[in-house]
């Protein structure tokens, strides 16, 4: 099916670029809290950030349409030792924006896949109470929704577009679609990966999302789009998208993963728009992180 997508450099504070109640589900995972190894010092205070959270959440409810689903994919953040309620406060920010909080599903990750801290080990150091420190292994995938959905809107579908975007029961009964737990194996962000720096997500989370809460041809929305991930999913499951990166210097990571050059040849439509207001992020992040490394290695103490 011939689908379009537009991927715009700028904050998605302002979605000016999108009509209101014309998305049809958003998925993302906004920017890691201070996160040590992705986004460190990015926002000045864990105030900062929730304004963030707070102006966007009142775009989307201006731009999500009457009835559907808003996905977050974050966690709590340890920042120097202190951990910051993330999933508690985008919870409450959500509440109050005026969307109706509908399930949360705990993503797994595969034990060895812990990629900041490996708290637990010391205790084998200290082996007496008040050592314990867990890694984490988790993430959270909030899901919000923007008042009742309509279910006569599936009843007038045209059959074939029912039929095209009907779920398949064996993968969902196989992969344990059913559970609040999903397991699935996350993407470690390695030097020569094509993702090098960003904190992506494994391409199965927008996959069962949007097989989930959309009908092909509808459109999808990830306003802090990273790598490009769900533009790409979105693209091969026959959904439209609008992806929104503040960090311009993501540019050819992202026409490379959605593949910008190769949609010449095919029906797809891919639009990128660059506003005033992108920045260039990924290189300074990188060298503060780089920074933190070097003095991790020379055995200074780090706070857990
Ligand atoms: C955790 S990453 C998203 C990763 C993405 N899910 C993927 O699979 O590649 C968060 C992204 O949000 C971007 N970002 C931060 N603040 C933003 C803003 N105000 N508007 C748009 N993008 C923003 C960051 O530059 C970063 O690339």
């Amino acid at each position: 099916m011939k689908t379009w997508h537009k991927i715009i450099f700028g904050d998605c504070r302002n979605m000016e670029e999108i009509p209101d109640g014309s998305i049809h589900l958003m998925v993302t995972s906004p920017p890691y809290y201070n996160a040590p190894f992705d986004y460190p010092g990015l926002f000045e205070n864990y105030e900062e950030f929730l304004g963030l959270i707070r102006d966007f959440a009142r775009e989307l409810y201006r731009i999500l349409a009457p009835g559907r689903i808003a996905v977050y994919v974050t966690d709590d953040m340890l920042v120097n030792g202190e951990k910051f309620p993330v999933v508690a406060d985008i919870t409450k920010i959500m509440r109050d924006t005026g969307f109706r909080y509908r399930d949360k599903i705990v993503w797994k990750k595969p034990e060895g896949y812990t990629r900041i801290s490996r708290r637990s080990g010391v205790i084998k150091q200290h082996p007496y109470p008040m050592y314990f420190y867990p890694d984490n292994l988790q993430e959270s995938i909030l899901i919000f929704q923007k008042g009742e959905f309509d279910y006569s809107y599936v009843k007038q579908l045209p059959s074939e577009i029912k039929e095209r975007s009907k779920i398949n029961l064996a993968e969902y009964d196989e992969k344990k679609w059913n559970l609040t737990v999903w397991e699935i194996v996350n993407v470690l962000p390695l030097p020569g990966r094509l993702e090098e720096g960003v904190a992506a997500f494994p391409e199965e989370i927008p996959r069962r999302l949007i097989k989930l809460f959309t009908f092909v041809g509808e459109t999808v929305l990830d306003p802090f789009l990273g790598s490009g991930t769900t533009t790409k999913v979105a693209k091969e499951l026959g959904r439209n998208s609008y992806g929104y990166e503040i960090d311009l210097e993501l540019n050819p990571m992202i026409c490379k993963k959605v593949g910008v050059e190769q949609s010449t040849f095919t029906e797809d439509k891919i639009e990128t728009t660059i506003r005033k207001d992108a920045k260039k992020l990924r290189t300074s992040l990188e060298e503060k992180v780089k920074k933190q490394k070097s003095v991790t290695k020379a055995g200074l103490r780090v706070r857990i």
